[in-house]
């Protein structure tokens, strides 16, 4: 997925060990469908060569405001003209250094010249020790970028180059580039709360052993991801899967429909979009085994007892939030989704046939409301799953 196509960035980098990361997240930017053009300042050019990056990018690499004139920036002036028409600045990693002399307006080098004569957004991954990170004087600074509406990415918190351990480490690559694609979504939930299910449920028969299906969770994930990235608080309620969270998602892991269910209905009070996307067990072992079961005699009779359907009791509330619905299915699509859609009194249901969604990283879904049916182009989970949230919006905006 090209996701950056068309657009073109500014990376900056600035001297931290994080630096020889922006190699990696420079790749990356270009993978995506980025130009990029690499902004270094004379310790970031330390602690990697610019020819690594003009190796990386395919373009020139620009280091000192007192270079001659690069003929490859069209006016001359490269602390002004790189950023026109770019999409953004995103320097990564950023010093305390750097982030201090951002917020207080000063152009001593290309970099931080060029930030101040922008006309394009920027977003700072911050990068230091620990220390350095929790020195008021750094909270002071980056308070400042946010309060000038500049995007500060992370830090992480974990193991650092110096053997500390605490906050102050940059985001991984992917997770910056993650960030960049997230923040040019046009905020259409912005204020809005989300819940989801996602994955299957796992019903226990003994310690060991339990009922379960082959959902992946890779479709609530990437709706989760959907959401937040154009504005929303999400909270996703998941059964057993092992997919890492989208950033700014909070997770509840679960096990059983009935935790599934407790976890949802408390989470009631603060969700306005409740998106039912886990594959829940229909039934659950009447008596679950404390002890293994052993082997040994011809026949086993389980008794089942039928779970609660979590999203229909939450679409019967009187302080229902606005309910979405799944349906898979293996024929007969249209017919049963839409009958779904009435029995639970949903306002929106996406339907897809199990063969072309279930555990895969594709999906082909069509969605059903009022007005009818709406086929969604085959795509990648992740696609798909903005082309629903762009529906939902359009729906609650109304
Ligand atoms: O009726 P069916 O199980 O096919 O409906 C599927 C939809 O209902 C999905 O959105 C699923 O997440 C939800 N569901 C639920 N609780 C159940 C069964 C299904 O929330 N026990």
């Amino acid at each position: 997925m090209l996701e950056l196509q068309g657009k073109r960035v500014v990376l900056g980098i600035t001297g931290g060990v994080a630096a020889y990361k922006a190699a990696g997240l420079a790749r990356l930017l270009g993978k995506a469908g980025a130009a990029v053009d690499v902004v270094m300042t004379e310790a970031g050019a330390r602690f990697v060569a610019p020819l690594t990056f003009q190796a990386l990018t395919g373009r020139p690499v620009f280091v000192s405001l007192w270079d001659a004139p690069q003929e490859s920036v069209a006016g001359g002036m490269a602390h002004i003209d790189l950023t026109r028409d770019a999409a953004a600045v995103l320097v990564a990693p950023a010093t305390a250094n750097f982030i201090a002399k951002v917020a207080h307006g000063f152009a001593d080098d290309l970099l931080s010249t060029l930030c101040l004569a922008r006309d394009c957004p920027l977003l700072v991954a911050p990068a230091m020790n620990r220390q350095m990170w929790e020195h008021p004087a750094t909270a002071r600074n980056v308070a400042q970028l946010r309060a000038d509406g500049v995007a500060v990415l992370g830090p992480a918190s974990g193991e650092q180059a110096c053997g500390e351990v605490g906050a102050g480490r940059m985001l991984e690559p992917f997770e910056i580039l993650d960030a960049l694609i997230a923040f040019f979504q046009p905020k259409i939930l912005a204020g809005k709360r989300v819940l989801l299910t996602a994955g299957p449920t796992f019903e226990a028969l003994d310690p060991v052993r339990g009922l379960t299906n082959s959902s992946s969770g890779k479709m609530g994930f990437a709706l989760a991801r959907a959401c937040a990235e154009v504005g929303a608080g999400v909270t996703a309620v998941c059964g057993p899967v092992s997919l890492p969270t989208p950033a700014g998602v909070t997770r509840i892991d679960v096990q059983s429909a009935l935790e599934m269910r407790d976890a949802v209905l408390a989470q009631m009070p603060q969700t306005d979009i409740f998106i039912s996307v886990a594959a829940v067990a229909d039934f659950r072992p009447a008596a679950p085994a404390a002890h293994k079961i052993k082997k040994g005699t011809k026949t086993l009779t389980l008794e089942l007892l039928a779970n609660p359907d979590i999203l229909a009791e939450v679409a019967a509330r009187a302080d229902a939030p606005f309910c979405v619905g799944f349906a898979a299915e293996s024929q007969n699509l249209a017919e049963y989704a839409e009958g779904k859609r009435r029995a639970k009194k949903l306002p929106l249901v996406v339907g897809n046939l199990v063969k072309d969604g279930l555990g895969g990283d594709a999906n082909a879904v069509t969605l059903f409301d009022a007005a009818g049916a709406h086929p969604v182009p085959p795509a990648d989970k992740l696609t798909v799953a903005r082309t629903i949230v762009r529906h939902i919006a359009e729906m609650v905006r109304r």
